[in-house]
């Protein structure tokens, strides 16, 4: 899957810093990812880097988006301001699954500082195996999101 991925500073928070972590897993699991930054530990502002993600998700160059920042909920705000974005904030495996199932997300976000590493791995991979359900209910109710 082509995926466009995206953080602020909190991405490359030492000593471990996630977001190189987490585009190599994914490229392990052979999605194409596109980086749209920011690439350093340097204080950036989360919306700019939401607004390049979901431009990437909203014009069919990648089909889904992960997002990190400090919370994940900065990113979700942000990205769920555009307009056919549905971001999820995801914190559990069950979050991680019914964002795809029920909402049909396709951009999920994650907190460097709230969530392990490997937590982050786990919920990306549900999050990506995941299908939407395609029930009516759910289908109806993504609807009328727009
Ligand atoms: C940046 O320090 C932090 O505020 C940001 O990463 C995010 O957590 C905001 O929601």
């Amino acid at each position: 899957m082509k995926l466009a991925v995206g953080c602020d500073h909190a991405g490359y928070e030492a000593p471990h810093p996630y977001m190189p972590a987490i585009i190599a897993h994914l490229e392990r699991l052979g999605h194409e990812v596109i980086h749209m930054g920011t690439h350093g530990s340097e204080s950036v502002d989360y919306p700019d880097f939401a607004k390049l993600v979901c431009a990437a998700v909203l014009d069919g160059r990648a089909e889904r988006g992960v997002l990190l920042c400090g919370t994940g909920i900065g990113m979700s705000i942000a990205a769920n301001r555009h307009h056919g974005i549905r971001a999820a904030v995801c914190a559990t495996p069950d979050m991680a699954r019914l964002s795809r199932e029920h909402n049909d997300a396709n951009v999920l976000c994650l907190g460097r500082r709230i969530l392990t590493l490997d937590l982050c791995l786990e919920l990306a991979n549900i999050w990506l195996e995941t299908p939407f359900s395609g029930g009516e209910r759910h289908c109806r109710r993504v609807e009328k999101m727009g």
